[in-house]
């Protein structure tokens, strides 16, 4: 199987995509927050580029079931139902809910996957049933480490990294440099990974803020089964 890694969402190209499944991740905290809405009954999360995009589309829907979600610069903007903690998203919020979303980084990697064969979003809650997923869909794949602001993330490349290592276990894999060099940095620290984590540039951000119990949320590992498909502009449980 041919993985390549794309290490932020600004610099993947439309044919590091084309035709290929495409996982997207970003731990801290994007796609964390999208699979437990799911789990916990949003009928679907819509990403979109600007929270001037959200306003306008939220004043066409139905309001009683829509629901506005996300940051930027990590904190709730402005006029939103929600932010971007996993905490905010319980079941008595959000179930029965189309979520409109955006995010600095998270929503731009999805939005950056047009003319994928399929796309899905992966985190340490879900990466057990991502590496099955990966493995029954048996075709070329793409990783979009969402990043950010415009960089490389370490939390979603320990990951992507867990991600490759543990499909690498089962069947062949081709890489590249980056897909290699974060497969061997999960095997070389497994048992002490997530603690790695704690030095990223964003977990900083997040402890700064007060965001405490979101980073040790975004790390807790296998809590998921539901590996969430973004297709025709809404993620949904396939
Ligand atoms: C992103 O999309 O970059 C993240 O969700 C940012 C954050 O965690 O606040």
């Amino acid at each position: 199987m041919n993985i390549q890694v794309i290490p932020s969402a600004n610099v993947c190209r439309k044919s590091d995509v084309k035709g290929k499944v495409v996982v997207v991740i970003d731990v801290l905290r994007a796609t964390t927050v999208v699979t437990l809405a799911l789990q916990n009954g949003a009928r679907s999360v819509i990403p979109m580029q600007t929270p001037e995009e959200v306003m306008e589309r939220r004043s066409q829907m139905n309001s009683s079931s829509v629901l506005t979600g996300g940051e930027r610069n990590a904190v709730k903007i402005e006029g939103f139902d929600l932010g971007n903690s996993p905490e905010e998203y319980t079941p008595s919020v959000v179930n029965g809910k189309d979520i409109l979303f955006t995010t600095s980084n998270g929503t731009a990697a999805l939005l950056a996957t047009e003319g994928a064969q399929d796309v899905m979003l992966g985190c340490f809650l879900n990466v057990s049933s991502l590496v099955e997923k990966v493995l029954n869909a048996n075709t070329d794949v793409a990783i979009i480490c969402a990043g950010t602001n415009s960089d490389f993330s370490l939390d979603d490349g320990i990951c992507a990294g867990m991600l490759i290592y543990q499909i690498s276990r089962r069947v062949p894999v081709d890489t590249n440099d980056l897909g290699a060099l974060l497969s061997k940095y999960y095997e070389n620290g497994s048992t002490g990974i997530l603690s790695k984590i704690v030095e990223c540039n964003h977990v900083k951000t997040l402890f700064a803020l007060g965001y405490y119990n979101d980073v040790m949320y975004c790390l807790r590992t296998d809590r998921s089964q539901i590996v969430p498909h973004y297709r025709n502009g809404a993620i949904t449980v396939k």
